[in-house]
């Protein structure tokens, strides 16, 4: 983004209007006209720091669902070919035809894009998962030899093999963690192209929740100088001496892929968020070929402003690798100031001051993408959290991905990162080390969890593995607690919590004193709590309907109420703060229902994220200064006049008084840990509650009766995206009475049409509803229905339009501001390569082009192949080439283009007996021939003249391309 539009989206930013000290009115129906945090900019929710030198490869790759087998290997020349590096079969083999399958963008889930199944894992959402493959080419130029080359995936689920250019690179068994590939040894360049190719078994599963299918994460291509600083290489955690001064130690990994020792500067310099540098150093070191070491630097920033949930102050920090004057490597990270510390009586304080964690468990799938969450959606998550009044975020139960941690940084937001699998061994101890690795240097990350609610938690076993593991996590980071979520053996003679520095309680609210006086200096935490279920926008439960009332009724029997687990920790200083179980509702495991629900009931959030009760329960408790004020139900009760309606008001101020049309109907002083409720007799019309603290009115909410449904309408989180191709937003859908007023029964189809952009999913929060999550309609679930938009690239508009029988439509026009797209790695089209050739020998008279010219065998004297010239020759200046060759199945079906990329001498090009091309002039040039559509095997000859007294034939690569649409 160029300056003026990066000031153009600031001063968006600055302009979004504050919450006033005394709160207007609000109308909660979807959440979006609470407070949320603007982002960052107002608009890019991406880092300020993109990181130089990395390209994404998210486009152009193919897909095929399913598998496909690989040939059988038999005889003894395949059978020792197949042994031998670069001899990958079927689907992994460079020349594999896959110009049929699919085009898709990553992300990509594609379990996400099937139907639900009742035959298939309730735990999963009823989706199946399966065998997919995907394949991607990528031409290298030239100027990239020597470069050292990584590919780097955010992760696959689940379990992935990778092949570079018919070689083996990985076999990685986790969906969850980055995979680095390096590149360098096996990359082409030039004409050749490299292929990525890797099949995806999702079938193995990690979790009891839906884990998505498929490369669900960005993919980046690196391109480093020789000596380059490796992946994850730097460790720059600040430190807090105990006079509060600050030290940052800057440890940089640095490799060197060319054959010869170099010595380099390796700096670091400070920045405060203003962008004036406040500290650097310098440290020399010479880099040895193919032996990493590390170059130690450290910096003494002054009086740094603290990082904090409230004030998240980043300090940018850029390391970069010199020699002379030429910067052979950099990166750009984002680091906080803040101090940690558990107490086992007071609980956590950040920064010398208890703060009591307010946290939400959540999984990585949204309603219509899965887990092919786009950046920004991760950043609008943060912020939903954000507006609940939420501090922290525990990724449950498996690493994050880097934009949702981006975003913590960014907004705030403290992160317990949980490692997902409880295993010591070597593999998947590989996968804790990245973790820590990778995420070490993050102000937000404030705990590493090792484990989840495992069997071994009560035995030495367990003990064991958690030592280790823990000892592990020490090795790469001292300065965080490692924890534990236990859900049961804290009390047995050996178990793990003896080798945590935090205990982490999933549940067990019996077990909090219990606990705390057998072991009271051991500090404590509720890692996970709540486990309430409710469906948006229903007010009575219904279990032959599959349908769980909003009222905070409904704890499961392992778990709470969010009333009940919020006050059981709230109320006990040694316990440090909780983990609601979710912030957000989540595909799979739809307890305690099974089929015909798919998605879950826990959610404070619907898996939209649009506000149940519990949201604003969570706000009156969690937020403190701000008044908050929400009066739920709804106010539509034909039919019920007279009868007592439960209303609940959920608030945070001292004393609530209820009006109904004018006339007080209720008064209540508050207990913010049970919020007031009321019997009021239904008469129609306006229902509103006052809010007082200090016998002043700070608050006001209300809820009406409204009409029939007249209109849909279009409210997106921001009227403003980045036209980079990229930014993508939830759009909420409602219907409005005439009156213009959200209808929150209305259970109706719309259906959507896009321009300047395309729809990447939809959804309503119904966890029953089996409609698609792609395409272009969604019923409105009790009033509200999300559509999920996606940016063409450039400036312009994106307009949404909405319809739904009988109601007026709806336009929603955002604008597409100029945002130039990041870095991608250049699409490249299947293609064939014709390289080897049967060849005639040279002749003084023009060979039959109908004959059979020479043997194809690949031992014979007489072999052409392409990228080789011949002769010149004594015996004649004529020469003939042929080919047997079945082109790609789209060139066979549409057509294609054979491509000469250096043909030397005229020549006559002939297919299935044909002459189809003629090339007149002898001088070497490329030749472009249309390549007619046909079936089955071609065959092709080339007869060629050389010039006197020069070689002749195929310079270059000789190429079969699918036609590319104008
Ligand atoms: C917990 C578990 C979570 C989720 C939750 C549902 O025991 O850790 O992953 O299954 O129960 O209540």
């Amino acid at each position: 983004m160029d300056r003026r539009a990066f000031l153009a989206t600031t001063a968006l930013a600055t302009a979004l209007p504050a919450l006033p000290a005394r709160a207007k009115a609000v109308d909660t129906y979807n959440g979006s006209d609470l407070p949320m945090p603007a982002p960052r900019d107002g608009l890019d929710p991406r880092p300020i720091p993109e990181e130089p030198g990395r390209l994404l490869l998210d486009r152009g790759w193919r897909f095929h669902l399913g598998d496909v087998p690989m040939p059988e290997i038999k005889g003894h020349q395949a059978t020792y070919e197949n042994a031998k590096a670069g001899a990958a079969h079927g689907a992994a083999a460079m020349t594999f035809d896959d110009s049929d399958w699919r085009e898709v963008t990553l992300p990509h889930d594609w379990a996400i894009e099937s139907a639900v199944d009742p035959q298939a894992n309730v735990s999963q959402g009823y989706r199946r998962r399966g065998i997919g493959w995907y394949r991607r080419t990528i031409r290298l130029d030239p100027a990239l030899k020597g470069k050292f080359l990584e590919i780097d995936f955010g992760a696959i689920a689940t379990n992935a093999t990778i092949w570079i250019n018919g070689t083996i690179v990985d076999r990685n068994w986790s969906g969850f963690n980055g995979i680095h590939v390096d590149l360098t040894p096996y990359a082409r360049f030039g004409d050749e192209l490299n292929t990525i190719a890797i099949r995806v078994d999702a079938e193995p599963m990690e979790g009891w929740w839906y884990e998505g299918a498929g490369i669900y994460r960005h993919v980046w291509l690196a391109v480093r100088e020789p000596v380059h600083i490796v992946t994850d290489g730097v460790h720059c955690d600040p430190r807090r001496a105990a006079d509060g001064s600050w030290s940052v130690p800057v440890t940089v990994t640095l490799n060197n892929i060319a054959t010869a020792a170099r010595k380099v500067r390796v700096n670091a310099s400070l920045a405060d968020p203003a962008r004036t540098f406040i500290a650097a150093a310098v440290a020399e070191i010479e880099v040895d070929p193919l032996q990493p070491i590390e170059a130690s630097l450290s910096l003494s920033p002054t009086d740094p402003k603290p990082w904090s949930p409230d004030s998240p102050t980043l300090y940018p920090l850029i390391v970069r690798i010199l020699d002379g004057e030429t910067v052979l490597d950099e990166r750009r990270i984002n680091i906080g100031f803040r101090w940690l510390d558990f107490d086992s009586r007071t609980g956590f304080h950040l920064n010398g001051q208890p703060l009591k964690i307010k946290g939400t468990c959540n999984h990585q799938d949204h309603a219509g993408v899965g887990t092919a969450i786009p950046d920004s959606l991760w950043d609008w998550r943060v912020r939903r959290l954000k507006a609940l009044g939420s501090n922290a975020i525990r990724v449950s139960h498996n690493a994050p991905p880097t934009e949702l941690l981006d975003a913590c940084d960014r907004h705030g937001l403290l992160v317990m990162n949980e490692n997902r699998q409880f295993n010591p061994s070597p593999d998947y101890m590989a996968q804790l080390e990245w973790l820590v690795r990778r995420d070490r240097n993050r102000p937000s990350v404030f705990m590493w969890s090792v484990f989840n609610e495992e069997p071994m938690q009560g035995s030495p076993q367990g003990y064991e593995m958690v030592r280790r593991m823990a000892a592990t996590v020490k090795a790469l980071d001292d300065s965080r607690p490692v924890t534990a979520a236990m859900n049961d053996g804290m009390f047995t003679p050996s178990n793990v919590s003896q080798a945590v520095d935090v205990v982490g309680f999933n549940y067990q609210i019996p077990q909090y004193d219990k606990y705390h006086a057998a072991f009271p200096d051991k500090p404590l935490t509720s890692s996970e709590d709540t486990s309430a279920f409710s469906t948006r926008g229903e007010w009575a439960t219904d279990k032959t309907r599959n349908i769980m009332t909003s009222y905070d009724d409904e704890g499961a029997p392992w778990g709470a109420t969010h009333n009940a687990a919020w006050k059981a920790i709230a109320e006990r200083p040694f316990v440090a703060g909780g983990f609601v179980w979710t912030g957000f509702d989540y595909h799979g495991e739809p307890t305690p229902f099974e089929w015909p629900s798919t998605s879950s009931f826990f959610g404070i959030m619907d898996i939209c994220g649009f506000p149940k009760l519990a949201f604003h329960q969570h706000r009156a408790q969690w937020i403190d200064d701000t008044p908050v004020l929400a009066l739920q139900p709804h106010w539509n009760w034909s039919g019920k006049e007279g009868q007592p309606i439960r209303v609940v008001a959920l608030t945070n101020a001292e004393r609530v008084t209820l009006l109904l049309n004018g006339e007080k109907v209720g008064e209540a002083v508050v207990d913010r840990l049970k919020q007031p409720e009321f019997q009021v007799p239904y008469a129609p019309g306006k229902l509103e509650a006052i809010g007082y603290r200090g016998g002043r009115e700070v608050s006001r909410a209300v809820i009406e009766t409204v009409g029939a449904p007249v209109k849909l309408r279009l409210t997106p989180d921001r009227r403003v995206m980045a036209g980079d191709g990229e930014d993508a937003q939830p759009i909420t859908v409602d219907a409005v009475d005439s009156r213009g007023r959200h209808v929150p029964l209305a259970n109706l189809p719309a259906s959507f049409t896009i321009e300047g952009g395309e729809i990447i999913g939809l959804g309503n929060g119904n966890p029953n509803d089996h409609d698609p999550e792609k395409g272009s309609a969604r019923r409105l679930f009790n009033g509200l229905a999300q559509v999920i938009v996606r940016v063409a690239a450039g400036r312009g508009k994106l307009v949404l339009r909405a319809t739904a029988p009988g109601l007026k439509p709806a336009t929603l026009t955002v604008d597409r501001i100029a945002a130039a797209p990041r870095a991608q790695v250049a699409n490249t089209r299947p293609e064939m390569l014709l390289s080897f050739w049967a060849r005639a020998p040279f002749t003084t008279t023009r060979p039959d082009p109908n004959a059979k010219i020479g043997s194809d065998d690949r031992y014979a004297t007489a072999r052409g192949r392409s990228g080789r010239l011949e002769g010149p020759s004594e015996a004649g200046r004529w020469n003939g080439y042929q080919m047997n060759f079945t082109p790609p199945a789209s060139v066979r079906r549409r057509g294609g283009v054979l491509t000469f990329t250096e043909l030397a001498g005229s020549a006559e090009i002939w297919l299935d007996g044909k002459k189809i091309a003629e090339k007149r002039d002898p001088a070497p040039a490329p030749l472009d021939v249309a390549l007619p559509a046909g079936q089955g095997e071609r065959s092709l000859v080339v007869l060629v003249e050389a010039e006197p007294g020069k070689a002749s034939g195929f310079g270059k690569m000789v190429v079969v391309r699918e036609k590319v649409d104008q």
